[in-house]
C-alpha cells in the first residue's frame, strides 16, 4: 500500500487547477445507462472511484471511450443489469446504478453496500422510494433484487435529505410513466449538476436544488454533451491547506457560489479570501481565531469538510468545536489528529479542540478519504516529517493530490509499496 512523506512547515504559495466533482461525476456516470445513446461528459476527474464506476458499467455492456479529459459512454446495450459484490465494497456509490438499471432494464441486481468507517449508511430510503414507483425489491443473499415492468410516477417524501437516494430516484423517474414529486429531497450542487446533465439528454426535472423535486416521465433519453461541475470539496481542502500553512493560493476552475459557508467561516477566523467568477485567492495571516460548526445537509456547513477543518482547528487560537450531525462515526480523524500533538476531546458527537502552538511531525493512518485529507493538512502544518499509511483512501476521491500540492511548494512524495 502506498504512503505519503511530508515534511511540514512551508507555506502554500502558487494557483492550482480544481478537477471535476467526484460526487457529480459518479451519478452523471451512471446517467447513461438511461439512454442507449452515448453521452458524453466533460472535465472527468481522474479518481479510483470514476475508474471504479467505469470498470462496473463497462461490465454492464457500456462502451467507454477517454480523450483529453472526456469521457464518452454509450450504453446502446445493458447485458447484464448486475453490481457485483467486489466492485460495490470498494464504492458504496455502486448503489446509483439502481434506479437506472431499474428504468431502462425493467431489472436490477445490486450488492447491498454494508456499513463504512464513517458510519451505518442505510439505503432504506433508496428502496422506499423505488417501491413508491411501483418497484418490486427483495434483498437476498447480500444483494437488491429489484424488478418493475414499468415505473410509476410517485409521491415520495424522503425520511431525512438524502443525497445520492435523491440522484437515484430522480434518475429513475426521469422514464416512469407520469410525474413523480420528492419531498424533502437533498439539495447540494451536485443534484442540481446530475439535473442539467438528465436535461440536455430530454429529461424533464423541475426544482432540483431545492427540497421538492418535479420530475416528468418520457418515453426514452437521448445522447448529449455535459461538462462536470467544478470539485468543491477538493477546493475547501485546498483553502483550508493554505490557510493551515499561512500561504497564498489561487483556485483556478473553481466555483466560489458552492462554498458560501466555508468561505465565510475562513473569513471570520481571519484569513483573506477573494472570490473571482471561476477563482478563489486565500491569503492566510500569521494565525487565526478558533471557530465552531455544526455540519449540515446543504446549504449548511458539508460533513465532506468537517476532518479538514479539525486539522485546521489544532493550531487555532483558542477552543473549537466542530459538532457532526450527518454521519455518526465521521471522527476517525481525531485519534490521529492527536498522535500529531492536537489537544482534542471528543463528546458525543462534538470535537472540542484547544488549538496548540505546533503539531509534530509522525506516522498515522489514513481511515477514509476526508479523514486523509485532514491528516495531510495536518502533515503540511506539522513540525518535522509525517507518514501517512493507507492513502488509497485519498486517490478515491483526490486528483493527483501530491502533485497538485507540491506545485504550490510543499514538500510531499508518495512512498510506493
Ligand atoms: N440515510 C439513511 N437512509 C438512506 C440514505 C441515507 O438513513 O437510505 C442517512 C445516512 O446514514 C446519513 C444521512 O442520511 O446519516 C445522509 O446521507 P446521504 O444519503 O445524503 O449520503 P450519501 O448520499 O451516501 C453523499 C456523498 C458523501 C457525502 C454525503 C453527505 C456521494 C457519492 N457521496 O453520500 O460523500 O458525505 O452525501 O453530504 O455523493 C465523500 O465524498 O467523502 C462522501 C462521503
Amino acid at each position: 500500500m502506498d504512503r505519503l512523506r511530508i515534511y511540514g512547515g512551508k507555506p502554500l504559495e502558487g494557483e492550482v487547477n480544481i478537477s471535476g466533482a467526484k460526487n457529480a461525476a459518479l451519478p452523471e456516470l451512471c446517467a447513461t445507462l438511461l439512454s442507449a445513446e452515448p453521452l458524453l461528459l466533460h472535465n472527468r476527474p481522474h479518481l479510483n472511484d470514476v475508474r471504479t464506476m467505469e470498470t462496473l458499467l463497462s461490465q454492464m455492456g457500456v462502451v467507454i471511450e477517454h480523450s483529453n479529459g472526456s469521457v464518452t459512454l454509450r450504453a446502446q446495450e445493458i447485458d447484464w443489469p448486475l453490481a457485483p459484490y467486489e466492485l460495490v465494497k470498494t464504492m458504496r456509490a455502486s448503489i446509483l446504478a439502481l434506479g437506472p438499471l431499474l428504468a431502462r432494464c425493467g431489472e436490477a441486481r445490486v450488492s447491498m453496500p454494508g456499513g463504512c468507517a464513517i458510519g451505518l449508511r442505510p439505503i432504506d430510503q433508496h428502496i422506499k422510494g423505488l417501491t413508491a414507483m411501483g418497484a418490486e425489491i427483495n434483498l437476498e443473499h447480500g444483494y437488491i433484487s429489484a424488478k418493475a415492468r414499468k415505473l410509476k410516477g410517485a409521491h415520495f417524501t424522503f425520511d431525512m435529505p438524502s443525497v445520492t437516494g435523491t440522484e437515484n430516484l430522480m434518475m429513475a423517474a426521469t422514464l416512469a410513466e407520469g410525474v413523480t414529486v420528492l419531498e424533502r429531497a437533498a439539495r447540494e450542487p451536485e443534484i442540481v449538476d446530475l439535473a442539467l446533465c438528465l436535461t440536455a439528454m430530454g429529461a424533464k426535472i423541475r426544482g432540483a436544488g431545492t427540497s421538492r423535486v418535479e420530475i416528468e416521465g418520457v418515453a426514452a433519453l437521448h445522447g448529449a454533451e455535459h461538462r462536470v461541475m467544478p470539485d468543491r470539496i477538493e477546493s475547501g481542502t485546498f483553502l483550508v491547506a493554505a490557510a493551515a500553512t499561512h500561504g497564498h493560493v489561487v483556485l483556478r476552475d473553481a466555483d466560489p457560489s458552492l462554498l458560501k459557508t466555508v468561505l465565510d467561516l475562513l473569513r471570520q477566523i481571519g484569513v483573506t479570501v477573494d472570490a473571482g467568477n471561476d477563482t478563489i485567492a486565500l491569503r492566510g495571516n500569521g494565525h487565526f481565531q478558533s471557530f465552531h460548526i455544526t455540519t449540515a445537509p446543504y446549504p449548511g456547513f458539508p460533513t465532506d469538510m468537517q476532518a479538514q477543518m479539525m486539522a485546521l482547528a489544532t493550531c487555532a487560537d483558542g477552543v473549537s468545536t466542530l459538532t457532526e450531525t450527518i454521519f455518526e462515526s465521521r471522527m476517525m480523524h481525531v485519534q490521529e489528529l492527536k498522535r500529531l500533538g492536537a489537544d482534542i476531546k471528543v463528546e458525543g458527537n462534538t470535537a472540542h479542540v484547544n488549538g496548540v502552538k505546533q503539531l509534530s511531525g509522525a506516522n498515522v493512518m489514513a481511515t477514509d478519504l476526508r479523514a486523509s485529507a485532514s491528516l495531510v493538512i495536518a502533515g503540511l502544518m506539522a513540525d518535522g516529517e509525517t507518514v501517512i499509511d493507507r492513502i488509497y483512501h485519498l486517490d478515491r476521491g483526490y486528483e493527483a493530490i501530491e502533485k497538485k500540492l507540491s506545485k504550490l511548494g510543499a514538500r510531499i512524495e508518495r512512498i510506493s509499496a
